[in-house]
């Protein structure tokens, strides 16, 4: 089915689902995408989006509504919109922290979908949490899915969910750079150039992750084991792991968003 589908904000996160979006559905549907600064969403224009600065269009004209702005920027864009008739439309807010109660205290009982992708669905291999609010269709929320199947992996939760995932799946890039910038940095203090080491560690995180999925039917302890001997090297170095409470850190990191995610809910009431 063709649909009018709108973005308010076309900034990183929608121009990802945007560009999944014509992948999937190549030349299907009509798209229009607003900003403040016309000159930023050339890309939009060229995979053929109409262009404007006027928001209200947009949702006016929409079938699907995209809202891409940062959460920060929501209460403006929603008092801008809120006269729209938003009856048969469904709209899809990506914003961290905005709560679906945040949106009907503001647009009415809307037919709302929160997603909550992250960085690594620019490559289509995202992980992209979806909740649907109460007045959402079951038909509306398989579009939504279908609309977000060039993303990667879609699951369907509910607002808690979200959170959660928000930090497990939307954060966690964040955390493994950081994992493998440590190893990069110990590889170049192993005499190795920061070129080579980058090089050595991406091939070992592609390598690994190959090996996770490659090998379901082990779990991860399993494929942990069949490169520990007991009493060898890497023994050793799992052992200083768990010296410092390595799962004990993780749980507080994840904690740490969570928490940060709902001073953000009470902010965007
Ligand atoms: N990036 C991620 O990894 C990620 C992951 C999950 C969820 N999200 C969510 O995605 C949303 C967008 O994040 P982002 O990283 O894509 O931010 P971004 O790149 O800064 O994009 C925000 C866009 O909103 C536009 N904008 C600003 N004021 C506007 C207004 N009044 N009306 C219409 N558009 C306006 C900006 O245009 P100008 O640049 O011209 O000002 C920009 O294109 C946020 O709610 C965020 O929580 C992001």
């Amino acid at each position: 089915m063709a649909l009018k589908i709108g973005f308010i904000g076309g900034g990183n996160m929608a121009s990802c689902i945007f560009k999944g979006i014509v992948t999937t559905r190549p030349q299907q549907d009509q798209l229009m995408v607003s900003g403040p600064h016309l000159e930023k969403l050339a890309a939009f224009k060229e995979a053929g989006a109409e262009l404007t600065t006027d928001n209200v269009a947009v949702a006016t004209w929409a079938d699907v509504l995209f809202l891409g702005v940062k959460p920060q920027i929501m209460p403006e864009v929603l008092e801008e919109i809120k006269s729209v008739d938003f009856s048969g439309k469904l709209v899809v807010s990506m914003a961290a922290g905005w709560r679906l109660a945040a949106f009907y205290s503001r647009l009415g009982e809307i037919a709302l979908v929160r997603i909550m992708p992250n960085t690594p669905a620019k490559l289509g291999l995202g992980v992209t949490a979806v909740c649907s609010g109460a007045h959402v269709s079951a038909e509306q929320t398989q579009l939504c899915l279908d609309l977000l199947a060039g993303l990667g992996k879609t699951v369907l939760t509910d607002e808690a969910g979200i959170n959660s995932l928000g930090a497990l799946a939307g954060s966690t890039p964040a955390f493994l750079y950081r994992f493998l910038e440590a190893l990069v940095a110990e590889t170049v203090a192993h005499g190795f150039s920061e070129s080579e080491a980058r090089a050595i560690i991406e091939q070992m995180a592609l390598g690994t992750a190959s090996m996770v999925i490659a090998n379901q039917d082990q779990s991860l302890a399993q494929l942990r084991e069949a490169v520990t001997s007991k009493g060898g090297t890497t023994f050793q170095g799992l052992a200083q792991m768990t010296n410092y409470h390595f799962e004990d850190m993780m749980h507080d990191v994840i904690e740490a968003c969570l928490r940060r995610t709902r001073e953000f809910e009470d902010m965007f009431k």
